[in-house]
């Protein structure tokens, strides 16, 4: 986060509190690879607990949760359902080719969903033609589709029919605690539909770095493996696993208030008249709205927002995604409207 800048661009921004950085400083560590650091091993049995899985592990990001549930789930040459919009289809440099040597097969549907009829459509036929079908994969919030959340009985639906056609689910819960505050739907009742799952400590959360990827103990020995592989295995990460620690029994009920920043700037954004949001579809922290109608292209409409100390992201052709987080007041999501209004007058 820069300073005096309202940062909306991710809510990847934070800076970790004073009170979060004491906890980092004195927390316990010890030889991760040896099994021995005390803070980490706390993180992950809270993270199993709260999820309702066997098992966890720490990683240092999404990214290589996601790629090591497909290279567990899958083999070079096998193919994982997902929505064409998904983060591995377009935010993880094409890891899930170099890294883990598989294909998508990518699903359209309204704001990041589909059904359990686009499943049993991509399934491929059992013949040497074909890559091998494995895995369905589901982002629940879903990030490039504005924070939409998938409703449980959808999650249930799909998950039912891909297990039924020999599949395994997986779900990546970069932002599920966001759904699940949004909602009131626990997050164990949310992953007992998957084989794995990962959730973010450093998106909503706050924490500087880390996810954590959760299943069966024996998924998660194989994890454990394949993030040695991966270089995602650390030493004395204790020090930063205490942040998440911090930040799982302090910031989970309070995405409560990102969420109604988020409905409060886009409601704002709503009311000028040549901005394209529909403010009832945002349901959790993401904020997704169109410019097209403004005649400003969007390179431009960035750089008036930075003068005037707002910085947003830019998200193919002209949609704006806004994202509201811990570091940002309602005071800040208010600016925000007028520094649009101010720019378009
Ligand atoms: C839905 C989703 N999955 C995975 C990731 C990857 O997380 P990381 O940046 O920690 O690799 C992100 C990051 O924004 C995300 O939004």
């Amino acid at each position: 986060m820069i300073s005096g800048l309202i940062d909306l661009s991710s809510d990847t921004v934070t800076q970790p509190s004073d009170a979060m950085r004491k906890a980092m400083a004195k927390a316990p560590v010890g030889d991760l690879q040896k099994g021995e650091d005390p803070t980490v091993r706390k993180l992950e049995e809270m993270t199993a607990e709260l999820l309702g899985t066997e098992a966890a592990v720490f990683l240092p990001s999404g990214t290589m949760c996601n790629q090591i549930a497909f290279r567990i789930h899958g083999s070079p040459g096998d193919e994982v359902i997902m929505h064409a919009e998904s983060h591995p289809a377009h935010l993880e440099s094409g890891a899930i080719a170099s890294l883990c040597q598989m294909m998508i097969y990518p699903v359209s549907g309204d704001r990041g969903l589909f059904g359990p009829e686009d499943v049993r459509a991509a399934m491929r036929p059992n013949d040497v033609l074909y890559p091998r079908t494995r895995i369905v994969f589901i982002e629940n919030t879903h990030n490039l589709c504005g924070g939409t959340i998938w409703p449980i009985d959808l999650i249930r639906s799909v998950c039912d029919t891909a297990a039924e056609l020999g599949l395994a689910r997986h779900l990546d819960g970069s932002r599920l605690f966001n759904a699940s505050v949004a909602t009131g739907i626990s997050l164990r009742e949310y992953c007992a539909h998957f084989d794995s799952c990962n959730v973010a400590l450093s998106k909503g959360l706050g924490a500087p770095v880390g996810s954590m990827l959760a299943g069966s103990k024996a998924f998660i020995d194989e994890a454990l493996r394949w993030r040695r592989a991966f270089g995602g295995a650390m030493r004395q990460a204790g020090i930063i696993a205490a942040a998440g620690i911090y930040a799982l029994e302090h910031n989970i009920d309070r995405l409560a208030e990102d969420h109604a920043n988020a409905k409060v700037l886009a409601e704002g954004l709503a009311l000028i008249d040549s901005i394209d949001i529909d403010p009832t579809s945002v349901e959790t922290n993401i904020v997704l709205f169109d410019i097209a109608r403004t005649g400003m292209d969007v390179p431009r409409f960035m750089s008036e927002l930075i003068s005037r100390g707002v910085r947003m992201s830019s998200y193919r052709g002209t949609k704006i995604r806004a994202v509201t987080h811990l570091d940002v007041a309602l005071a800040d999501v208010k600016k925000a409207v007028d520094v649009v209004k101010e720019i378009l007058a």
